[in-house]
Protein backbone atom coordinates (compact mmCIF):
# COMPACT_ATOMS: atom_id res chain seq x y z
CA UNK A 1 0.00 0.00 0.00
CA UNK A 2 1.11 3.18 -0.83
CA UNK A 3 0.22 6.61 1.13
CA UNK A 4 1.20 10.37 0.44
CA UNK A 5 1.25 12.90 3.21
CA UNK A 6 0.76 15.77 1.85
CA UNK A 7 1.16 20.09 1.88
CA UNK A 8 2.40 19.42 6.07
CA UNK A 9 5.71 21.11 7.23
CA UNK A 10 8.43 18.89 7.20
CA UNK A 11 10.62 18.92 10.53
CA UNK A 12 13.14 16.55 10.79
CA UNK A 13 16.49 17.87 12.89
CA UNK A 14 18.36 14.92 11.45
CA UNK A 15 18.23 16.06 8.35
CA UNK A 16 18.22 19.44 8.92
CA UNK A 17 14.91 20.12 6.95
CA UNK A 18 12.28 22.53 8.35
CA UNK A 19 10.12 22.84 4.94
CA UNK A 20 6.86 22.76 3.80
CA UNK A 21 7.31 18.79 1.43
CA UNK A 22 5.24 15.73 1.31
CA UNK A 23 5.96 12.44 1.95
CA UNK A 24 5.87 9.45 -0.13
CA UNK A 25 5.13 5.80 1.79
CA UNK A 26 5.16 2.61 0.32
CA UNK A 27 5.45 -1.14 1.30
CA UNK A 28 6.26 0.56 5.51
CA UNK A 29 9.37 3.01 4.07
CA UNK A 30 9.71 6.43 3.24
CA UNK A 31 10.12 6.62 -0.85
CA UNK A 32 9.96 10.30 -1.44
CA UNK A 33 10.05 13.56 0.43
CA UNK A 34 9.83 17.01 -1.67
CA UNK A 35 7.46 18.26 -3.67
CA UNK A 36 6.06 16.35 -6.95
CA UNK A 37 5.96 13.66 -5.74
CA UNK A 38 3.57 10.71 -7.52
CA UNK A 39 0.09 10.25 -6.30
CA UNK A 40 -0.29 6.91 -4.24
CA UNK A 41 -3.35 4.48 -2.95
CA UNK A 42 -3.90 6.83 0.03
CA UNK A 43 -3.66 10.49 0.51
CA UNK A 44 -3.66 12.32 4.55
CA UNK A 45 -3.71 16.07 3.88
CA UNK A 46 -1.57 17.52 6.40
CA UNK A 47 -2.23 21.13 5.87
CA UNK A 48 -1.68 23.21 8.92
CA UNK A 49 0.40 20.19 10.39
CA UNK A 50 3.71 19.46 11.35
CA UNK A 51 5.40 16.12 9.87
CA UNK A 52 8.23 14.81 12.17
CA UNK A 53 9.89 11.57 12.41
CA UNK A 54 7.57 9.42 14.97
CA UNK A 55 8.70 10.04 18.76
CA UNK A 56 10.59 7.58 20.84
CA UNK A 57 10.44 6.73 24.13
CA UNK A 58 13.30 5.14 25.94
CA UNK A 59 11.35 4.31 29.19
CA UNK A 60 8.16 3.20 29.78
CA UNK A 61 6.35 0.74 31.41
CA UNK A 62 3.73 -1.28 30.06
CA UNK A 63 2.94 -3.49 33.39
CA UNK A 64 2.69 -7.25 31.26
CA UNK A 65 3.38 -9.75 32.33
CA UNK A 66 1.99 -9.88 35.92
CA UNK A 67 0.45 -6.11 36.16
CA UNK A 68 -2.62 -6.52 33.46
CA UNK A 69 -4.40 -4.41 35.25
CA UNK A 70 -2.22 -1.61 35.33
CA UNK A 71 -1.29 -1.61 31.90
CA UNK A 72 -1.24 -4.18 28.94
CA UNK A 73 1.35 -4.74 25.77
CA UNK A 74 -1.95 -3.60 23.68
CA UNK A 75 -3.18 -0.48 26.08
CA UNK A 76 -0.14 0.87 26.28
CA UNK A 77 0.99 0.73 23.42
CA UNK A 78 -1.72 2.49 22.10
CA UNK A 79 -1.85 5.44 24.00
CA UNK A 80 1.89 5.44 22.53
CA UNK A 81 0.41 6.04 19.57
CA UNK A 82 -2.48 8.36 21.04
CA UNK A 83 1.03 10.58 22.04
CA UNK A 84 2.67 10.59 18.66
CA UNK A 85 5.30 7.83 19.90
CA UNK A 86 6.28 4.72 17.11
CA UNK A 87 8.54 2.98 19.34
CA UNK A 88 8.75 2.65 23.26
CA UNK A 89 11.64 1.01 24.54
CA UNK A 90 10.20 -0.91 27.81
CA UNK A 91 11.28 -0.96 31.18
CA UNK A 92 11.59 -5.08 32.82
CA UNK A 93 10.11 -4.53 36.58
CA UNK A 94 6.94 -6.58 35.83
CA UNK A 95 6.11 -10.30 36.86
CA UNK A 96 7.99 -11.98 36.77
CA UNK A 97 10.66 -9.53 35.52
CA UNK A 98 12.79 -9.72 32.29
CA UNK A 99 15.27 -11.53 33.87
CA UNK A 100 15.60 -14.36 31.82
CA UNK A 101 15.02 -15.21 27.49
CA UNK A 102 11.27 -16.63 27.94
CA UNK A 103 10.16 -12.95 29.20
CA UNK A 104 12.07 -11.31 26.38
CA UNK A 105 10.22 -13.84 23.95
CA UNK A 106 6.69 -13.11 25.42
CA UNK A 107 7.02 -9.52 25.46
CA UNK A 108 8.21 -9.46 21.27
CA UNK A 109 5.68 -11.96 20.61
CA UNK A 110 3.01 -9.69 22.19
CA UNK A 111 4.04 -6.54 20.69
CA UNK A 112 3.63 -8.02 17.37
CA UNK A 113 0.46 -9.54 17.97
CA UNK A 114 -1.27 -6.67 19.22
CA UNK A 115 1.04 -3.51 20.09
CA UNK A 116 0.09 -0.64 18.00
CA UNK A 117 3.81 0.78 17.58
CA UNK A 118 7.33 -1.14 18.31
CA UNK A 119 8.49 -2.27 21.25
CA UNK A 120 11.87 -3.01 22.35
CA UNK A 121 12.25 -4.65 25.76
CA UNK A 122 15.17 -4.05 28.30
CA UNK A 123 16.57 -6.54 30.50
CA UNK A 124 17.01 -7.01 34.21
CA UNK A 125 20.57 -6.01 35.41
CA UNK A 126 19.80 -8.27 37.94
CA UNK A 127 18.52 -11.75 38.60
CA UNK A 128 14.91 -10.90 40.49
CA UNK A 129 16.31 -6.99 40.18
CA UNK A 130 16.91 -7.63 43.90
CA UNK A 131 20.70 -6.28 42.62
CA UNK A 132 22.66 -9.30 43.45
CA UNK A 133 23.68 -11.66 41.41
CA UNK A 134 24.24 -10.72 37.93
CA UNK A 135 21.21 -11.84 34.91
CA UNK A 136 22.10 -13.57 32.12
CA UNK A 137 23.04 -10.81 30.67
CA UNK A 138 24.69 -12.17 26.95
CA UNK A 139 21.31 -14.27 26.74
CA UNK A 140 18.96 -11.49 26.85
CA UNK A 141 20.73 -9.62 24.93
CA UNK A 142 21.28 -12.42 21.98
CA UNK A 143 17.28 -12.48 22.90
CA UNK A 144 16.85 -8.65 21.86
CA UNK A 145 17.22 -6.27 24.80
CA UNK A 146 18.27 -3.25 23.72
CA UNK A 147 19.91 -2.26 27.15
CA UNK A 148 19.50 -3.81 30.70
CA UNK A 149 17.83 -1.11 34.04
CA UNK A 150 16.70 -2.52 37.34
CA UNK A 151 14.76 0.38 36.98
CA UNK A 152 12.68 1.30 40.52
CA UNK A 153 15.08 -0.28 42.26
CA UNK A 154 18.81 1.12 42.24
CA UNK A 155 21.66 -1.67 42.25
CA UNK A 156 23.20 -0.96 45.49
CA UNK A 157 26.07 -2.81 45.17
CA UNK A 158 28.76 -1.39 43.88
CA UNK A 159 30.75 -4.33 42.70
CA UNK A 160 27.77 -5.70 41.31
CA UNK A 161 27.35 -2.85 39.39
CA UNK A 162 30.63 -2.45 37.96
CA UNK A 163 30.52 -6.11 36.95
CA UNK A 164 27.26 -5.27 34.67
CA UNK A 165 29.33 -2.70 33.61
CA UNK A 166 31.87 -4.58 32.06
CA UNK A 167 29.10 -7.15 30.75
CA UNK A 168 27.55 -4.47 29.42
CA UNK A 169 30.31 -3.01 27.21
CA UNK A 170 31.24 -6.66 26.14
CA UNK A 171 27.61 -6.72 24.36
CA UNK A 172 27.72 -3.01 23.55
CA UNK A 173 24.54 -2.44 25.28
CA UNK A 174 24.16 0.54 27.69
CA UNK A 175 22.60 0.53 31.13
CA UNK A 176 19.72 2.83 32.04
CA UNK A 177 20.24 3.52 35.82
CA UNK A 178 17.55 4.53 38.45
CA UNK A 179 19.84 6.27 40.77
CA UNK A 180 18.27 6.41 44.08
CA UNK A 181 20.54 5.43 47.12
CA UNK A 182 17.66 3.62 49.32
CA UNK A 183 19.10 4.10 52.63
CA UNK A 184 19.59 8.36 51.90
CA UNK A 185 16.01 7.99 49.95
CA UNK A 186 14.46 6.57 53.55
CA UNK A 187 10.98 6.86 53.87
CA UNK A 188 10.87 9.85 52.08
CA UNK A 189 7.60 10.57 50.12
CA UNK A 190 8.58 13.92 48.44
CA UNK A 191 11.53 16.18 48.03
CA UNK A 192 13.42 17.09 50.76
CA UNK A 193 13.51 21.06 51.39
CA UNK A 194 11.00 23.75 52.50
CA UNK A 195 7.89 22.05 51.22
CA UNK A 196 8.00 19.22 52.79
CA UNK A 197 8.44 20.80 55.99
CA UNK A 198 5.82 23.09 55.21
CA UNK A 199 3.49 20.21 54.87
CA UNK A 200 4.91 17.88 57.31
CA UNK A 201 5.94 15.26 54.80
CA UNK A 202 8.98 13.04 55.00
CA UNK A 203 11.28 14.11 53.04
CA UNK A 204 13.89 12.24 50.24
CA UNK A 205 17.29 14.29 50.61
CA UNK A 206 18.55 15.10 46.62
CA UNK A 207 21.83 13.49 47.38
CA UNK A 208 20.34 10.19 47.16
CA UNK A 209 20.29 10.60 43.63
CA UNK A 210 23.35 12.11 43.08
CA UNK A 211 25.66 9.93 44.99
CA UNK A 212 24.36 7.19 42.90
CA UNK A 213 25.34 9.48 40.06
CA UNK A 214 28.80 10.60 41.14
CA UNK A 215 29.50 6.44 42.23
CA UNK A 216 28.43 5.58 38.59
CA UNK A 217 30.66 7.58 37.35
CA UNK A 218 33.35 6.56 38.47
CA UNK A 219 32.24 2.65 37.39
CA UNK A 220 31.80 4.52 33.71
CA UNK A 221 35.62 5.96 34.46
CA UNK A 222 36.60 2.50 35.78
CA UNK A 223 34.73 0.15 33.00
CA UNK A 224 34.61 2.31 30.12
CA UNK A 225 30.88 1.08 29.97
CA UNK A 226 27.79 3.19 28.47
CA UNK A 227 25.43 4.31 30.97
CA UNK A 228 22.28 5.99 30.49
CA UNK A 229 21.19 7.84 33.41
CA UNK A 230 16.79 7.70 33.74
CA UNK A 231 14.94 10.50 34.92
CA UNK A 232 17.52 12.67 36.02
CA UNK A 233 15.94 15.08 38.88
CA UNK A 234 18.53 17.26 40.11
CA UNK A 235 20.72 19.98 39.54
CA UNK A 236 23.68 18.24 41.06
CA UNK A 237 23.01 15.26 38.73
CA UNK A 238 22.82 17.71 35.93
CA UNK A 239 26.16 19.19 37.22
CA UNK A 240 27.79 15.54 37.30
CA UNK A 241 27.06 14.10 34.18
CA UNK A 242 27.79 17.67 32.43
CA UNK A 243 31.57 16.92 33.81
CA UNK A 244 31.65 13.26 33.34
CA UNK A 245 30.39 14.16 29.78
CA UNK A 246 33.77 16.30 29.53
CA UNK A 247 36.09 13.98 30.70
CA UNK A 248 34.58 11.96 27.85
CA UNK A 249 32.92 9.27 29.54
CA UNK A 250 30.42 7.17 28.30
CA UNK A 251 27.36 8.71 29.71
CA UNK A 252 24.30 9.74 28.25
CA UNK A 253 21.01 11.22 30.22
CA UNK A 254 16.97 11.57 30.18
CA UNK A 255 14.85 13.99 31.56
CA UNK A 256 10.78 13.38 31.94
CA UNK A 257 8.28 16.13 31.29
CA UNK A 258 7.06 16.17 34.35
CA UNK A 259 10.37 16.58 36.08
CA UNK A 260 11.26 20.22 33.29
CA UNK A 261 8.05 21.33 34.13
CA UNK A 262 6.79 20.60 37.77
CA UNK A 263 8.08 21.20 40.98
CA UNK A 264 7.39 20.04 44.68
CA UNK A 265 4.66 22.64 45.31
CA UNK A 266 2.50 20.80 43.27
CA UNK A 267 2.57 18.47 45.97
CA UNK A 268 0.82 20.85 48.49
CA UNK A 269 -2.55 19.40 46.67
CA UNK A 270 -1.81 16.36 48.13
CA UNK A 271 -2.66 14.48 45.09
CA UNK A 272 -1.00 11.55 44.89
CA UNK A 273 -0.52 11.85 41.05
CA UNK A 274 2.17 14.05 41.93
CA UNK A 275 3.90 11.42 44.11
CA UNK A 276 6.93 10.09 41.89
CA UNK A 277 10.42 8.56 42.04
CA UNK A 278 12.39 10.57 41.80
CA UNK A 279 10.26 13.24 43.26
CA UNK A 280 9.50 16.43 41.98
CA UNK A 281 11.95 19.31 42.89
CA UNK A 282 12.52 22.21 42.92
CA UNK A 283 12.52 25.15 40.45
CA UNK A 284 16.31 25.76 40.53
CA UNK A 285 16.52 21.77 39.79
CA UNK A 286 14.34 23.02 36.76
CA UNK A 287 15.90 25.27 35.34
CA UNK A 288 19.09 23.10 35.46
CA UNK A 289 17.44 20.46 33.78
CA UNK A 290 16.33 22.91 31.30
CA UNK A 291 20.02 23.94 30.79
CA UNK A 292 21.32 20.61 30.26
CA UNK A 293 19.08 20.10 27.95
CA UNK A 294 20.34 23.04 25.87
CA UNK A 295 23.94 22.43 26.94
CA UNK A 296 23.67 18.45 25.51
CA UNK A 297 24.00 17.59 29.47
CA UNK A 298 20.89 15.57 28.84
CA UNK A 299 20.35 13.72 25.28
CA UNK A 300 16.62 12.99 25.33
CA UNK A 301 13.27 13.73 27.11
CA UNK A 302 11.60 10.19 27.99
CA UNK A 303 8.22 10.00 30.16
CA UNK A 304 8.53 7.15 32.26
CA UNK A 305 5.36 6.15 31.68
CA UNK A 306 4.09 4.56 34.83
CA UNK A 307 0.37 3.80 34.62
CA UNK A 308 -1.06 2.49 37.85
CA UNK A 309 -5.12 1.57 39.05
CA UNK A 310 -6.94 3.47 41.10
CA UNK A 311 -6.58 1.11 43.99
CA UNK A 312 -2.89 1.88 44.00
CA UNK A 313 -3.51 5.74 43.93
CA UNK A 314 -6.90 6.32 45.09
CA UNK A 315 -5.24 6.23 48.97
CA UNK A 316 -3.47 8.39 51.18
CA UNK A 317 -0.39 10.01 49.78
CA UNK A 318 2.04 8.13 52.00
CA UNK A 319 0.46 4.18 50.46
CA UNK A 320 0.00 5.75 46.92
CA UNK A 321 2.23 3.83 44.26
CA UNK A 322 4.95 6.08 43.26
CA UNK A 323 4.90 7.21 38.87
CA UNK A 324 2.40 8.77 36.60
CA UNK A 325 1.50 8.29 32.84
CA UNK A 326 2.91 10.05 30.26
CA UNK A 327 2.80 9.14 26.78
CA UNK A 328 -0.30 10.64 25.80
CA UNK A 329 1.27 14.46 27.15
CA UNK A 330 4.55 14.09 26.79
CA UNK A 331 4.76 16.67 23.41
CA UNK A 332 1.88 18.66 24.19
CA UNK A 333 3.54 19.22 27.74
CA UNK A 334 6.75 19.73 26.20
CA UNK A 335 5.22 21.86 22.89
CA UNK A 336 3.01 23.95 25.66
CA UNK A 337 5.71 24.98 28.11
CA UNK A 338 8.87 24.92 26.41
CA UNK A 339 9.10 25.44 22.96
CA UNK A 340 5.89 28.27 23.19
CA UNK A 341 8.10 30.05 25.93
CA UNK A 342 11.10 30.06 23.79
CA UNK A 343 13.15 27.42 26.36
CA UNK A 344 13.43 25.26 23.44
CA UNK A 345 12.98 25.75 19.44
CA UNK A 346 10.67 23.47 17.91
CA UNK A 347 13.72 21.53 16.32
CA UNK A 348 15.40 21.15 19.48
CA UNK A 349 12.51 19.91 21.39
CA UNK A 350 11.61 16.95 17.99
CA UNK A 351 15.53 15.94 18.38
CA UNK A 352 14.91 15.34 21.85
CA UNK A 353 12.16 13.27 21.47
CA UNK A 354 13.35 11.41 18.01
CA UNK A 355 16.76 11.58 16.63
CA UNK A 356 18.88 11.45 20.11
CA UNK A 357 16.85 8.68 21.63
CA UNK A 358 17.56 6.77 18.58
CA UNK A 359 20.97 6.60 18.24
CA UNK A 360 21.49 6.65 22.04
CA UNK A 361 19.82 2.55 22.26
CA UNK A 362 20.90 2.05 18.58
CA UNK A 363 17.20 2.15 16.98
CA UNK A 364 15.69 2.37 13.96
CA UNK A 365 13.52 5.36 12.91
CA UNK A 366 14.16 8.96 14.21
CA UNK A 367 14.52 10.53 10.90
CA UNK A 368 12.60 11.16 7.69
CA UNK A 369 14.55 10.43 4.82
CA UNK A 370 14.00 7.87 2.00
CA UNK A 371 14.95 4.34 2.52
CA UNK A 372 13.68 4.78 6.51
CA UNK A 373 10.78 2.96 8.66
CA UNK A 374 8.02 4.98 7.64
CA UNK A 375 7.67 6.05 11.58
CA UNK A 376 6.03 9.50 11.90
CA UNK A 377 3.67 11.69 13.58
CA UNK A 378 1.79 14.93 12.38
CA UNK A 379 0.91 17.05 15.41
CA UNK A 380 -1.27 20.57 15.28
CA UNK A 381 0.62 23.30 16.94
CA UNK A 382 -2.49 25.07 17.07
CA UNK A 383 -4.59 22.39 18.64
CA UNK A 384 -5.77 23.29 22.12
CA UNK A 385 -6.95 20.84 24.54
CA UNK A 386 -7.63 20.71 27.96
CA UNK A 387 -6.41 16.83 29.53
CA UNK A 388 -8.91 14.98 31.03
CA UNK A 389 -9.32 10.72 32.34
CA UNK A 390 -11.19 9.93 28.88
CA UNK A 391 -8.44 11.50 26.71
CA UNK A 392 -5.95 9.30 28.23
CA UNK A 393 -5.99 5.87 26.40
CA UNK A 394 -3.78 3.97 29.24
CA UNK A 395 -5.17 2.14 31.99
CA UNK A 396 -3.42 4.76 33.74
CA UNK A 397 -5.36 7.78 34.26
CA UNK A 398 -2.58 8.92 37.04
CA UNK A 399 -1.57 12.16 35.42
CA UNK A 400 -0.49 15.15 37.26
CA UNK A 401 -1.57 17.03 33.90
CA UNK A 402 -5.41 16.42 34.60
CA UNK A 403 -7.40 19.72 34.36
CA UNK A 404 -4.12 21.83 31.87
CA UNK A 405 -5.22 22.79 28.75
CA UNK A 406 -1.94 22.08 26.26
CA UNK A 407 -1.25 22.72 22.70
CA UNK A 408 0.35 20.67 20.11
CA UNK A 409 -1.56 17.55 20.14
CA UNK A 410 -0.43 14.60 18.17
CA UNK A 411 -2.70 14.26 15.07
CA UNK A 412 -1.86 11.30 13.14
CA UNK A 413 0.63 8.58 14.36
CA UNK A 414 2.29 6.41 11.57
CA UNK A 415 4.18 3.05 12.17
CA UNK A 416 5.42 1.46 9.17
CA UNK A 417 3.31 3.23 6.72
CA UNK A 418 0.06 2.24 8.78
CA UNK A 419 -2.18 4.92 10.26
CA UNK A 420 -1.80 3.73 14.62
CA UNK A 421 -3.56 7.11 15.61
CA UNK A 422 -6.12 9.29 13.67
CA UNK A 423 -7.97 11.56 15.28
CA UNK A 424 -10.54 13.40 12.30
CA UNK A 425 -12.23 14.86 15.09
CA UNK A 426 -10.22 17.94 16.04
CA UNK A 427 -9.03 19.00 13.05
O1 LIG B 1 7.67 6.67 39.89
C1 LIG B 1 8.16 5.66 39.42
N1 LIG B 1 7.41 4.60 39.08
N2 LIG B 1 9.50 5.59 39.25
C2 LIG B 1 10.10 4.45 38.91
O2 LIG B 1 11.30 4.47 38.76
C3 LIG B 1 9.33 3.21 38.73
C4 LIG B 1 7.96 3.52 38.33
C5 LIG B 1 7.03 2.35 38.36
O3 LIG B 1 7.39 1.26 37.89
O4 LIG B 1 5.88 2.53 38.80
Amino acid sequence: MSLLIKGGRVVDPAGGIDAPADVLIEGGQIVGVGTDLPAAEEEISAQGLVVAPGFIDLHVHLREPGFEYKETIASGTRAAARGGFTSVVCMPNTNPPVDNRAVVEFILAEAARNGAVRVYPIGAITKGRRGEELSEMADLAAAGVVAFSDDGNTVMNAAVMRRALEYGKMLDLPLSVHCEDVHLAGQGLMNEGRMSTLLGLPGQTRAAESVIIARDVELARLTGGRIHFAHVSTKEGVDLIRRAKELGLRVSAEATPHHLTLTDEQVATYDPNTKVSPPLRTREDVEALRAGLLDGTIDCIATDHAPHSRDDKDVEYAHAAWGMVGLETAWPVIYTHLVLTGALSLLQAIDLFTRQPADLFNLPGGRIAVGEPADLVLFDPNKKQQVTEELLVSKGKNSPFIGQELQGWPVYTIVGGQIKWGDESGR
